[in-house]
């Protein structure tokens, strides 16, 4: 299937196949394929949240090296600790122990470098699209010319280039989500960090967003570590998918997928995939079920000591 083909998936009667027009864009493209940056290596993480007897371990001695422009999927029970992982790479939580190095770098803050997109989209609702979008580059140094430039540049790969100048409360739930991925993107990350981005959509929005971002993603190579409660998603998406234990969180498999390369959505039929969302889902399921235990015992915990 080429860039600017629709999916062939079916679409509800009333809606477009979203339109990538990115092979019409100067944005960087990765030569042949192939990332050379976005070199994520996290060692010995742990993290613990407060102090003394009410401190709490969130995560614990996770190991994990995610080469440049590999498609990382993290799954795993609800308080497990994805997003504290995540908010980790991102640097917006140190690490109580071991160090989180992106590119030989130590990552000690926040960058734009690492993009971050979240389950809600979380846009200036004040400012345009284009000015959600362009904000990263301004804040960067770039010129307000250049910044519009790339902000238009990216709003087309995310199919919202008639968008620029409506404000985000006018789009829905699905658009705001692409807003934030062209915002983010617009900082030309190493990485993309990505919180269940897709967990508030509707179903079918959610398969084309899948898409959609698959198809940048093959174009850009940026390294991408996506959060995912949905064991399809996950598989469909990733190069590998890392699956976490219940608390403390650590980390329990790492299977890569060796699915078709593009993906489309035939492979949501294929053997192999039925044979890996059942490995996923058993290992996943038992770690639900003691996470749910953990969380019941640790909140009757909490209520006796009040
Ligand atoms: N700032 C914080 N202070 C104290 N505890 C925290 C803090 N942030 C997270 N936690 C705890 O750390 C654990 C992991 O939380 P985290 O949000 O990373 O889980 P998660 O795997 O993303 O869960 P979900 O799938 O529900 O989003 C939870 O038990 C949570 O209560
Ligand atoms: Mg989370």
């Amino acid at each position: 299937m080429s860039l600017n083909e629709p999916s062939s998936r079916t679409l509800p009667a009333n809606s477009k196949p979203i339109s990538f027009t990115s092979s019409h864009t100067s944005v960087k493209k990765v030569a042949d394929g192939v990332a050379t940056e976005g070199y994520i290596n996290i060692q010995d993480l742990s993290i613990v949240f407060g102090k003394g007897k009410n401190s709490f371990v969130a995560v614990e001695r996770i190991s994990l090296e995610i080469p440049p422009g590999q498609f990382v999927c993290l799954v795993g029970p609800s308080g497990c600790g994805k997003s504290t992982v995540l908010s980790a790479i991102a640097g917006f939580v140190a690490p109580t122990y071991g160090t989180i190095q992106v590119d030989g770098r130590v990552v000690r803050k926040p960058a734009g470098e690492r993009g971050m997109v979240f389950q809600q989209p979380s846009l200036f609702p004040w400012k345009t699209v284009l000015g959600n979008v362009a904000h990263g580059p301004l804040m960067s140094g770039k010129s307000k010319v250049e910044s519009h430039r790339l902000a238009r540049e990216f709003l087309q790969m995310v199919g919202l280039a008639n968008f620029a100048d409506s404000y985000p409360a006018t789009l829905s739930g699905g658009m705001q989500q692409r807003v934030a991925i062209a915002r983010a993107l617009a900082n030309f990350p190493r990485v993309l960090l990505m919180d269940e981005p897709f967990g508030a959509l509707d179903a079918q929005t959610r398969i084309m967003m899948q898409e959609n971002l698959l198809k940048l993603w093959e174009e850009l190579r940026t390294t991408v570590v996506f959060v995912t409660h949905d064991i399809d998603e996950a598989i469909f998406l990733g190069d590998r998918v890392v699956i976490m234990s219940a608390n403390p969180g650590c980390i329990l498999a790492d299977l890569p997928i060796c699915l078709s390369q593009p993906r489309n959505p035939e492979v949501l039929i294929e053997p192999a995939f039925a044979n890996l969302k059942k490995d996923c889902f058993e290992l996943i399921r038992r770690e639900s079920l003691l996470a749910f235990e953990q969380q019941s015992r640790r909140s009757s915990k909490i209520q006796r000591h009040r």
